[in-house]
C-alpha cells in the first residue's frame, strides 16, 4: 500500500519539528514537504537537527504549487491563526486534506476554512488539542456539566509557557464551549477586575510562565462542595501522537467534512 504523503507548515516550530520526527518513525506515512517563514531553502531535517532528509523548507507563498508537485495528501498546520487562515483554504483548493492544530482561530476564520473544505471536497480535522488524555478530559467535563446542571458555578484556569501567543488557550475555549452547550448557554468572562458580580457565566483565566507545556483545570463549584477536573501535559509528545494518528485517519474519511479529535478517537 502506498504511504500517506504528509506536509508540515510551521515545520521548524516546536510542534512542527516534533511531528516531523514522529512521522519519520511511523509506518505508512512519508514527509512530502515542509513550509516555514524561517530556514527557507535549507533542508528541513538539518534545520530541526534530525539529519538530512532531502526535503527543503519552502516559502508558504508557494504552498499550492509545492503541494501539487510533491503529491501531498495531507497538510498538517501548527503555526499562528493568521497563517492558517491563509494556508488552509489554499491547501484545500489544491485538493489536500488538512490537520489543523493552530489555536486562536476566530469564528470567521473557522467558517472560511470549513467552506473551503466543503467546496473543494477534502476532509479536515480541526482540534485545539490532539492529546488522547484531553479527549477523555472533554468527555468527563461534558458529563460533569450534564449531571451537575445549572446550579454550579464554572471556572476554567489554564497555564502555559511564556512564549504562547494566544490567550486563553484553544483547549480552555473548547472546554468552555462544551460546558456552555451542556448547561444551555453561558456567557464567557475572561479574567475579572474591578466590580464584577458573578452572573450566569463561565470564568476563564490564563496563566503564563516559564516552560509550562499546558495545564487545564475546570472547577464546578456549588454551595457546599466543588469538583475539580485537571489535565496536565508533561510533554508535547502527547499532541504529536494524536496529530500523526489524525493525519493517517483523515485520508480515509468521507470528504467535504470538518472532523474533530473526538471523531478520530471514536
Ligand atoms: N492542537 C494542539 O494539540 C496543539 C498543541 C500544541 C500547540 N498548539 C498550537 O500550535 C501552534 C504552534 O505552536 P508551537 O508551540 O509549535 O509554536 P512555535 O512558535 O514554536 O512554531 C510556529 C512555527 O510557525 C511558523 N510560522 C508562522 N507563520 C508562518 C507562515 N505564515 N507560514 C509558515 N510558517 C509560519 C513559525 O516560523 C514557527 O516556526 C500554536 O497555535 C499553538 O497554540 C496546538
Amino acid at each position: 500500500m502506498s504511504k500517506t504523503r504528509v506536509a508540515l507548515v510551521g515545520a521548524c516550530g516546536k510542534m512542527g519539528a516534533l511531528i516531523i520526527r514522529r512521522l519519520l518513525a511511523t509506518e505508512g506515512v512519508a514527509l512530502s514537504a515542509a513550509f516555514d517563514l524561517v530556514n527557507v531553502g535549507k533542508d528541513v531535517g538539518e534545520a530541526i537537527g534530525a539529519g538530512k532528509l532531502n526535503v527543503p523548507v519552502s516559502d508558504s507563498k508557494d504552498l499550492q504549487s509545492v503541494l501539487r508537485e510533491t503529491k501531498t495528501d495531507v497538510l498538517v498546520d501548527f503555526t499562528i491563526a493568521s497563517a492558517t487562515a491563509a494556508n488552509a483554504p489554499a491547501a484545500a483548493a489544491a485538493g489536500v486534506n488538512l490537520i489543523i492544530g493552530t489555536t486562536g482561530l476566530t469564528a470567521e476564520q473557522k467558517t472560511n476554512i470549513t467552506e473551503a473544505v466543503i467546496k473543494n471536497n477534502v476532509a479536515a480535522v480541526i482540534s485545539s488539542n490532539y492529546s488522547i488524555g484531553v479527549g477523555v478530559f472533554f468527555k468527563l467535563i461534558k458529563d460533569a456539566a450534564k449531571y451537575l446542571g445549572d446550579d454550579y458555578d464554572v471556572e476554567i484556569i489554564e497555564a502555559h509557557h511564556n512564549q504562547k501567543k494566544d490567550a486563553p488557550s484553544g483547549t480552555a475555549m473548547t472546554a468552555a464551549e462544551i460546558i456552555s452547550k451542556e448547561m444551555g448557554g453561558r456567557e464567557f468572562v475572561f479574567g475579572r477586575e474591578g466590580v464584577c458580580p458573578r452572573g450566569r457565566e463561565i470564568g476563564i483565566h490564563a496563566v503564563r510562565g516559564g516552560d509550562i507545556i499546558g495545564d487545564h483545570t475546570v472547577m464546578f463549584v456549588g454551595n457546599s462542595e466543588r469538583i475539580e477536573l485537571h489535565h496536565q501535559a508533561h510533554s508535547r509528545e502527547i499532541f504529536v501522537g494524536g496529530a500523526v494518528m489524525a493525519a493517517k485517519w483523515v485520508v480515509l474519511q468521507k470528504k467535504g467534512i470538518v472532523y474533530d479529535m473526538s471523531d478520530v478517537l471514536n
